[in-house]
């Protein structure tokens, strides 16, 4: 899964665990179409590794990414954008991707970047992060997700403020809010926290978590009875798997499991 990009960069620190760092930093990761393109690409190359079972995406210090790149869009016609679906691609790896995906926020998460970051399973920032959507200071809204998964994830009535004022909120509010899974005091405790906890994702069955990436997904779309009723036949189907048989028998003879994925 080690392609060669020239805006992001691949790497497996962790065992099972594949890593893509946003890598643009003159433009402080501005997301243009060859740079998603690239991201899509490295997820889908992680997704077929069978040795890699969870994933993170990071950024820099300064700026996990401030947005989707302005001077790639200024000139768009409606025609180029509606007409060729701009940046509908950039969801993409909400539906293809069913490992769990692990966003580390540092700096800026502006605009596309915080939607990027909000498109992962799990968000964890440090106190550096600066999270926001300030479109309407361009002129338009969010495009990518933000208006529908912020407003999940913190309420409406915050959603609408930063939405309608484009004002910004800190890793500290964002951790408070519920946006964020943990919040660290710096940008490598951030990293590492989420290598950690990819690994620890990582070292479980894969049939397990992906059924579980699924199940609560889905209760984003189903109302609860349904989204129960979903749930518990998953839950079923994991008795076809070795890996249930693996890890129940571990437990009653008080060994580690050792996953076939199967
Ligand atoms: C293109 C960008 C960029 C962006 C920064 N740069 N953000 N280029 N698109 N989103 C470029 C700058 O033009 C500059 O290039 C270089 O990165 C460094 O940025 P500075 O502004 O000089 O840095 P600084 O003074 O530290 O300010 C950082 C900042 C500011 C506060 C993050 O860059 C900023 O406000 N950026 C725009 C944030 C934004 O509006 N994002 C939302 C975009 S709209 P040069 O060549 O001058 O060195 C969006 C739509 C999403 O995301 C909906 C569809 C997906």
């Amino acid at each position: 899964s080690t392609g060669t990009y020239e805006f992001i960069k691949t790497s497996t620190p962790k065992d099972g665990v594949g890593l893509v760092t946003l890598n643009r930093p003159k433009a402080l990761n501005a997301l243009s179409s060859p740079l998603f393109k690239e991201l899509n690409q490295a997820l889908k190359d992680f997704s077929a590794d069978e040795s890699i079972g969870a994933l993170v995406i990071t950024g820099s210090e300064k700026a996990f990414a401030a947005g989707a790149d302005i001077k790639e869009m200024k000139d768009l016609s409606l025609a180029d954008a509606y007409g060729k679906d701009f940046i509908e691609m950039w969801s993409d790896l909400t539906t293809f991707l069913k490992k769990p995906l692990i966003t580390a926020v540092n700096g800026y998460a502006l605009g596309g970047g915080c939607e990027l970051a909000m498109m992962g399973d799990i968000l964890y920032c440090s106190t550096t992060a600066t999270f926001g959507q300030p479109e309407i200071k361009l002129g338009v809204i969010p495009g990518a997700g933000g208006s529908q998964r912020l407003t999940a994830a913190i309420g409406k009535s915050r959603a609408m403020e930063l939405i309608l004022t484009g004002d910004t909120f800190t890793g500290k509010q964002a951790g408070e809010w519920g946006l964020a899974a943990k919040v660290f005091e710096t940008p490598a405790e951030c990293l590492d926290g989420a290598l950690s906890t990819a690994a620890k994702i990582a070292s479980f069955s894969q049939l397990a978590v992906k059924a579980a990436k699924e199940v609560v997904n889905k209760s984003q779309d189903l109302g609860i009875r349904e989204g129960v009723e979903f749930e518990r036949r998953v839950f079923h189907s994991l008795f076809g798997s070795k890996d249930q048989k693996i890890g129940m028998e571990a437990f009653a003879a008080k060994k580690k499991p050792e996953w076939t994925h199967e």
